[in-house]
C-alpha cells in the first residue's frame, strides 16, 4: 500500500515537510496546500517559495492548484513545469465558504459543464504536454446522486490520478463518509484512483483492505498530522517512539524560529500543528488550553514540554477531538 500526504493548508507547508520527510519514512508523496493563481499570471513569493524545489529538499512533492479558469490553470502549471514539477492536481474539495462562493473547489461540482469545458482545455493544452494531471475532488457539492455525472465527466480525462474523498461539501470533515460513491469510482476506472479519509489507525485500514481488495494507494491528512509517524505504522507495524516525535517537534520549531519573525507568529504556526499532534496524547485538553493562551515562545515552549513528560502517549490519535477546524 502506499501512503500519500495530504495537502493541509496552514499546517503542511514546506518546512513542515522536510522535517517531517527527514524523521518519518513511509510517505510516498506530499501534496501542497492549495496555490490559486491570479489573473495577472504572477507568482507571489509566499505561494512560489512554499514549491520551490530547493525549499523542498528530500520531498517528492505534487503542487496543487484552485482555480476554475483553464487559462489561469494553464500558466501556473506550466510555470511549475518549468520549475521541475511533473504532477500537478486540481483541488475539487475545498468546502470553504469564500472559495465555494467563487465556484472553486467544491464550488466547481456545482458547475459539471464548465468543469467538463476547463478538463478539455486543460488536458489539450500544449503547454502542458508530458504533465501528469491529477484531481483531488469530493463526490458532489449536496447530493450523493451528483457523483455519476463527476465521475463521468472525469473519464473523458487521462487523469494521472483521481484522489477522492467520499463526502459532500455539505459534509465538510465530518460525518460518516460515503463508501458506495468510492466503490463506484473504483468500478472499471480507466486510471488509479485513491482513497481519502478518516484513516486514524491501522483498523481503519483494515476496514478499507476488507471493502476494497484492489485499492493500493491510500491519501492520509488529519491521522498523519495528529500522529506523524501513522505511514509507517501502517505499513510495517512499527510505533514511533516519544524521543522521535520530542525530536521532530524540536526540529520544526527550530526551524520555525529561524524563518518567522517573532513570537506571535511563531505561537501561531506552532498552535495549527499542535491542534493536530494534541490528538495523540491521552487527555490533552488543559494543556491544550495552556498552548492556546501562550503569548511568548517562552511559554509556549513550556507548555509543549510539559505535554512530551505528563501525556501517555495514545496507541491511536482519537479523531476527531479538540480540532478548531471542524
Ligand atoms: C486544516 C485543513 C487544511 C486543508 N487544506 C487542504 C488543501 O489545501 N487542499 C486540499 O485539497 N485539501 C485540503 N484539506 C483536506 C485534506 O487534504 C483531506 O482531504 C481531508 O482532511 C480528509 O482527509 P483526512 O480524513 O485524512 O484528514 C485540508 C483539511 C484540513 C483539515
Amino acid at each position: 500500500m502506499e501512503f500519500l500526504f495530504a495537502p493541509m493548508e496552514g499546517v503542511t507547508g514546506r518546512i513542515y515537510r522536510r522535517v517531517h520527510a527527514r524523521f518519518f519514512p513511509g510517505v510516498s508523496r506530499y501534496y501542497a496546500p492549495f496555490f490559486s493563481p491570479s489573473g495577472d499570471h504572477h507568482f507571489p513569493l509566499r505561494g512560489l517559495t512554499d514549491l520551490l524545489p530547493e525549499e523542498n529538499p528530500g520531498v517528492d512533492l505534487v503542487p496543487q492548484l484552485l482555480t476554475n479558469r483553464a487559462e489561469d490553470f494553464i500558466w501556473a502549471a506550466a510555470s511549475l513545469m518549468d520549475r521541475g514539477y511533473k504532477e500537478v492536481d486540481l483541488n475539487l474539495g475545498c468546502p470553504s465558504g469564500t472559495v465555494v462562493a467563487k465556484r472553486k473547489g467544491a464550488g466547481f461540482l456545482l458547475l459539471p459543464q464548465e468543469l467538463d469545458t476547463f478538463l478539455e482545455a486543460v488536458f489539450s493544452a500544449p503547454e502542458l504536454r508530458g504533465l501528469s494531471l491529477s484531481l483531488k475532488t469530493r463526490i458532489g457539492f449536496a447530493d450523493e446522486g451528483e457523483w455519476e455525472r463527476l465521475l463521468g465527466i472525469y473519464r473523458q480525462y487521462p487523469l494521472s490520478q483521481l484522489i477522492v474523498h467520499p463526502r459532500l461539501r455539505s459534509d465538510y470533515y465530518t460525518g460518516p463518509v460515503r463508501p458506495a460513491a468510492f466503490a463506484l469510482a473504483l468500478e472499471g476506472s480507466p486510471f488509479p484512483v485513491t482513497w481519502n479519509g478518516d484513516v486514524f489507525s491501522p483498523a481503519d485500514l483494515e476496514t478499507l483492505r476488507a471493502r476494497y481488495p484492489g485499492l493500493d494507494r491510500v491519501m492520509l491528512g488529519r491521522g498523519l498530522a495528529a500522529e506523524p509517524g501513522l505511514a509507517a505504522r501502517l505499513s510495517t507495524g512499527e510505533v514511533c517512539s516519544r524521543e522521535t516525535l520530542h525530536a521532530f517537534h524540536e526540529a520544526v520549531s527550530e526551524e520555525y524560529r529561524s524563518v518567522l519573525y517573532g513570537d506571535t507568529a511563531l505561537c501561531h504556526r506552532m498552535k495549527e500543528l499542535w491542534s493536530y499532534l494534541i490528538l495523540h496524547f491521552e487527555g490533552g485538553e488543559k494543556h491544550f488550553k495552556r498552548l492556546t493562551k501562550a503569548r511568548r515562545w517562552e511559554e509556549f515552549h513550556l507548555a509543549s514540554e510539559a505535554i512530551f513528560a505528563e501525556l501517555p502517549l495514545r496507541e491511536d490519535a482519537e479523531m476527531p477531538g479538540l480540532h478548531t477546524y471542524l
